[in-house]
């Protein structure tokens, strides 16, 4: 093996186990507690008003309301599993990395439409359940062996 595939194999190794350390100074080592309810969720959704401005694909909810509309529908087709790390931070600090849309559509002044006080209007219990409920509305389809 040459030096420089010897240090790609290296690198390739360093990456792969800091993707899978849950280690004390990892990002991985978040994590939300396992029992985290859809249906409970579904309701802390709307009984926080979250679906005045989102869709959630494949649910029923009360349709939302906001004008100008919010482009973002949650939950739907990916490509890749969103991470609960993701999600958390979307809730309780939308401004930190917006949604994948048109600026004009979902930030005013560089900040997110979204509500900035979630988190002192809501529950561990309810971000954990809402966390749930979203996630189980995401589908990542598992293409074919030979597709991937
Ligand atoms: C006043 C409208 C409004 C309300 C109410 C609202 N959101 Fe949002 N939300 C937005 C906008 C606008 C964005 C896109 C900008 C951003 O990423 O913050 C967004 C983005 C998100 C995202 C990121 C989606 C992605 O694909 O990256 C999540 C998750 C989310 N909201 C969840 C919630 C939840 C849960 C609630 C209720 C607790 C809620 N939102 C309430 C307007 C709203």
């Amino acid at each position: 093996m040459g030096s420089r595939s010897g240090f790609l194999v290296v690198a390739a190794l360093a990456l792969a186990s800091a993707a899978c350390s849950s280690g004390r100074h990892s990002a991985s080592a978040f994590h939300l507690p396992p029992d985290g309810d859809v249906e409970r969720g579904k309701t802390a959704f709307v009984a926080l008003g979250c679906n005045e401005c989102h869709e959630v694909s494949g649910a029923d909810l009360p349709r939302p309301t906001v004008q100008p509309p919010v482009p973002v529908t949650l939950g739907g087709v990916l490509d890749t599993r969103l991470s609960d790390a993701y999600l958390v931070t979307s809730i309780v600090y939308p401004s930190y990395d917006l949604a994948p849309h048109p600026k004009a559509q979902i930030a005013n002044g560089g900040q997110s439409r979204m509500p900035h006080d979630y988190a002192g209007r809501m529950t561990v219990r309810q971000l954990t359940d809402i966390v749930a409920f979203l996630q189980s509305r995401y589908i990542v389809p598992r293409l074919p062996e030979s597709y991937r």
